[in-house]
Parts: structure tokens; sequence; C-alpha cells
């Protein structure tokens, strides 16, 4: 049976990783956080102080050793064979991430690894510009996304419950200013796909949400 290449993008606290990590289960397929890899590279930035200095994060990303694994439903990222899964999560790297994800080196150096990991198929694979520049022939294409003020209220019950002390309004305006930064920057902005399907989540729960995808890979592909 063919194995598919499914591309979800969308802004962020969409819910692309939870739906995108549940239809990978269900499919039997890998699933790869593309954000995961702009975080660890923002992570190793920050750990070297180097924010704001394109030639050292140039260095870094030319230099940099990623690798994602995902088994029994879990991503576990790895920077030069360190476990950083817990630590690309902080609000910290969240507020840096958009301005290292504008670097061009650094995009280049991820489209091509990207490209390498979803070579074989049976991939689901989500970020912000799968579907328009990575992998611009995947098989599916989706473009999910929510009003803001709803991704704010999820990233604020998702970072409440790991612990941290996060005000919605400041959330609100981080995740608007993270919008215009990704839909504004030169290379590879986000932007939904000509060919993509639209799923607006702001009033769907995430099982509703995958199971309208399942919909779409079962109409096309007889595939669950
Ligand atoms: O999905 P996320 O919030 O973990 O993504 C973190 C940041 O990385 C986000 O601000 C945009 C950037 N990103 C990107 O530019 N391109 C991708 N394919 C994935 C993420």
């Amino acid at each position: 049976m063919k194995k598919l290449i499914i591309a979800i993008d969308g802004p962020a606290g969409a819910g692309k990783s939870t739906v995108a990590q549940i239809l990978a289960h269900r499919l039997h397929y890998n699933y790869i956080d593309t954000g995961a890899m702009y975080r660890g590279i923002t992570w190793k930035a920050m750990k070297s102080n180097v924010i704001g200095n394109t030639t050292a994060i140039e260095r870094i990303v030319q230099n940099i050793d990623i690798k994602l694994t995902y088994i029994n439903g879990k991503t576990t990222v790895l920077i030069d064979g360190s476990d950083v899964t817990a630590e690309i999560r902080t609000p910290e790297v969240s507020r840096m991430v958009s301005e290292v994800a504008q670097v061009q080196t650094v995009r280049e150096v991820m489209l091509q690894l990207q490209r390498e990991m979803a070579v074989h198929g049976g991939v689901v694979m989500d970020g912000r510009d799968i579907g328009t520049h990575v992998l611009p022939n995947a098989d599916i294409k989706i473009f999910l996304t929510a009003s803001i003020k709803e991704r704010a209220e999820r990233r604020w019950r998702e970072l409440t419950e790991k612990g941290f002390e996060v005000k919605l309004e400041e959330l609100e305006e981080e995740i608007a200013t993270r919008d215009k930064n990704d839909c504004e920057r030169e290379f590879a902005p986000l932007v939904q796909a000509s060919d993509a399907i639209l799923i607006d989540t702001t009033f769907l729960s995430i099982e509703e949400a995958v199971e309208e995808i399942t919909k779409i890979c079962e109409e096309r592909y007889s595939l669950v």
C-alpha cells in the first residue's frame, strides 16, 4: 500500500502537533515535528548566547546534530546527543524561536534535513511551510487554524499544567507577534498552500479534527 506524505501547516496553537501525532499513530506513520527542530536550534543559540548574531547562528546550524525520534506516540528531540525535549518548550524558547527561524541559512539547512526525513513516505510532518516549500508534492495538505483567543487559551492551559506561571493576555500578544513574524518573514512565510484543505479548530476538539483528516485520507486513498 502506498505510504503517504501528509503535511500539516498552520499557526502556533492550532493543535497541529497533537492532531499530527494521533494521526501518525493511527496510520503507523512517522511523525516529524519541524517546529521542534527550530526550537532545538533556538535552544542551542540561547545556550551559546548568540541570539541576534546571525553569523554565529549560521555557524551553529551548519554544525548542529538534530535527531527526532517518534516512539510509542512520543517525540524525543536530541541536540548534539542531549535530550532537550522539555527544554525546547519553555516560554523563553517560544519567545525567541520565530526570530531564529527567520534566518535564511537556518531554513535552508532544515529544508534539506526535512526532505531527507520524508523521502520514504509514511510520514506526517507539521510546521509552517511544509505544504508550500518543504514537501510541495505531499499527498495530503492540511492547513489547521483557530482564533488567536482560542489558541492563547490552549497554550495557557498547557503551560499552566506544566507548572509555568503565565498570563493569558501576554500569551495572546505573544501568539499575535509570532503569527506576524511567521507570516511576514521573507523566506518561506506561513501561508496556506493553494491545494491545502483548511480546517478551523476553534470549535473543534482534537478528536474531531483528527476525524476530519482521517476522513480525507479515507476518501482519497482508502487508507484507514
Ligand atoms: O510549531 P511550533 O510553535 O513549535 O514552532 C516554533 C516556531 O518555529 C514557530 O514560531 C515558527 C517556526 N517554524 C517555522 O518557521 N517553520 C516550520 N516548518 C516550523 C516551525
